[in-house]
């Protein structure tokens, strides 16, 4: 019965679109002006509109307690006082993940990079979608699809998919590179007089760590479990976001983790009921060192180029040359090897983003450079 009601509707629906549509299609010409209507006639006052101000007080007051929260704890973010912004601002190429207006108009126009704009900084805007109806609707995130990563290297897909974290993971994720076929991989050198390169992954590597895609299998020895942590609630928000009952300066829009605050997130006690483990990063953090090492004594490794300022250290690690503004050729092998630490060294979360998979790929890559 319910059905045929529907079914019935839905007729009666089209009909009347079709006929409207037959109206408007099948107006005649205009008819004659009718007379002039009587002068002075004027309506009854309305009623007052709700004052401007109050929309505006949701946001911009005192008495907007969780915005301001908010604000205080993205004023502790990287995203606003790192100073990498400085040296891209301006720069279409990096304006993509560098800067907040090159990031929406990127979205905007469906491509990785935008084509007109990187003059801000990493702000509320360019997460929210701010002063569009000037009510709580605007908090909406300016992306949140799944998406296909930048470079995937090997992986046959490059479709991710990190929930509410795909906002982060659009921007936390390796650049392009090439690769010459065969043998060899060629390295070039960042500039004519430079002593470095810029081959491998860039900074932010966390995506392609996350979702397995872009590292290399070392003379084939290839993974064969899944991310534990793949299936969070809300992607990397579930740790990067979590609140600190006691302290306002870590999660949150501070997007800061601490293993304090890791230790309280419900979400997390489901498989980790008596707390966190720690015994895979105290291994990963040991082979790390251990591989950035052997790498350096292998003349692989430049570890000089690195920006001043605190917690850029590793980030500035690139594949070193044999001269000076020369093109080097190395092994195969051997750029697997150097490829899979840049990766590995600049994700930075201690195996966290993918325990076991970090660990595996730490430890296939100091066998190599072992033997
Ligand atoms: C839903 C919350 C919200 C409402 C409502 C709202 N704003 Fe804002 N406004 C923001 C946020 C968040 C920022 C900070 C933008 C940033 O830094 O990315 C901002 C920034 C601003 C700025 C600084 C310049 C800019 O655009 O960044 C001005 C001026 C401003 N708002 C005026 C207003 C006025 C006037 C109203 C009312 C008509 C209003 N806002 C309503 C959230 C809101
Ligand atoms: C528009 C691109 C973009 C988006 C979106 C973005 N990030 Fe970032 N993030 C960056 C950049 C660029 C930096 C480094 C800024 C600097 O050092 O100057 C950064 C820095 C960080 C840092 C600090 C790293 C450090 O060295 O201390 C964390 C943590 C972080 N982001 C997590 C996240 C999380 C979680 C999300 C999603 C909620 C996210 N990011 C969304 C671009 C982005
Ligand atoms: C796919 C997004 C993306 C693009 C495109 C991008 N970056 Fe980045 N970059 C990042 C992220 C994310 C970080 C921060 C990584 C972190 O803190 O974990 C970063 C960090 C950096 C750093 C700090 C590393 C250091 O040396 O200590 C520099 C410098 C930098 N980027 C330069 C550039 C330049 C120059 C371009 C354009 C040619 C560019 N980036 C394009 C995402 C991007
Ligand atoms: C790097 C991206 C990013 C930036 C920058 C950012 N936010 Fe957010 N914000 C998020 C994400 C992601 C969530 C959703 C968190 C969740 O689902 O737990 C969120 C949630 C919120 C909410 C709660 C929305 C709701 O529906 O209840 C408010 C309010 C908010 N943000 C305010 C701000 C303000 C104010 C700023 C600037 C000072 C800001 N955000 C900057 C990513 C960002
Ligand atoms: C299971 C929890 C968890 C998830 C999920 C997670 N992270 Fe992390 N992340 C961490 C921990 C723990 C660290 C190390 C923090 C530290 O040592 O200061 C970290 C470090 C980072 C860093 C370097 C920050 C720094 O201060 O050195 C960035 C950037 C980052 N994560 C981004 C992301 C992105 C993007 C995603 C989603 C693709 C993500 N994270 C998912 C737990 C997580
Ligand atoms: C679906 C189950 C599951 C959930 C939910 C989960 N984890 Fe895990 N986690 C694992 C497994 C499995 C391992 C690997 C344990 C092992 O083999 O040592 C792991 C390992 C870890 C490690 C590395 C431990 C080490 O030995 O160094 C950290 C850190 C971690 N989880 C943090 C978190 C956080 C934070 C959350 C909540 C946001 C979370 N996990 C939620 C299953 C889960």
């Amino acid at each position: 019965m319910i059905k045929t009601a529907n079914k019935f509707s839905t007729m009666l629906l089209g009909l009347a679109m079709a006929f409207s549509g037959f109206l408007m299609s099948c107006e005649g010409p205009e008819g004659p002006a009718g007379p002039a209507g009587t002068k002075g006639d004027t309506g009854a006052t309305g009623k007052d509109g709700k004052d401007g101000i109050t929309k505006c007080q949701a946001c911009h007051s005192d008495a907007a307690a969780d915005v301001n929260l908010k604000t205080a704890q993205y004023n502790l973010s990287k995203h606003g006082t790192g100073e990498v912004y400085l040296e891209e601002a301006g720069r279409i190429g990096c304006g993509g993940c560098h800067s907040g207006d090159g990031f929406r108009e990127a979205i905007a126009l469906g491509k990785d990079d935008p084509t007109s704009l990187a003059t801000s900084k990493i702000n509320c805007k360019t997460c929210h979608t701010i002063h569009k109806a000037y009510d709580s609707t605007d908090w909406k995130l300016s992306f949140s699809s799944a998406f296909n990563l930048r470079f995937k290297g090997l992986a046959t897909d490059a479709n991710v998919d990190f929930k509410t974290g795909n906002l982060c993971g659009k921007c936390h994720q390796a650049r392009t590179y090439t690769r010459t076929p065969g043998d060899f991989d060629t390295i070039s050198a960042a500039s004519s007089t430079s002593s470095y390169s810029r081959f491998g992954p860039h900074y932010g590597t966390v995506a392609n760590v996350f979702a397995m895609k872009g590292l290399n299998n070392i003379e084939g020895k290839e993974y064969s479990g899944s991310n534990p942590h793949a299936n969070l609630a809300k992607g990397c928000v579930s740790c990067h976001m979590g609140k600190n009952s006691t302290n306002p300066a870590a999660g949150g829009h501070t997007f800061q983790m601490s293993v304090a605050q890791m230790g309280e997130l419900t979400e997390c006690k489901t498989c980790h009921s008596t707390g966190i483990p720690t015994a895979k990063a105290t291994q990963i953090k040991a082979l790390l060192a251990e591989y950035r090492q052997l790498l350096i004594n292998k003349s692989l490794l430049d570890t000089t180029q690195a920006l001043g300022e605190e917690g850029y250290n590793v980030l500035g690690e690139y594949a070193k040359l044999s001269a000076v503004g020369k093109k080097t050729a190395i092994k195969k092998a051997d750029g697997d090897a150097l490829l899979n630490y840049l990766y590995l060294a600049k994700d930075r979360s201690n195996g966290a983003h993918n325990p076991g998979y970090v660990l595996f790929m730490l430890q296939n890559g100091v066998d190599y450079l072992k033997k």
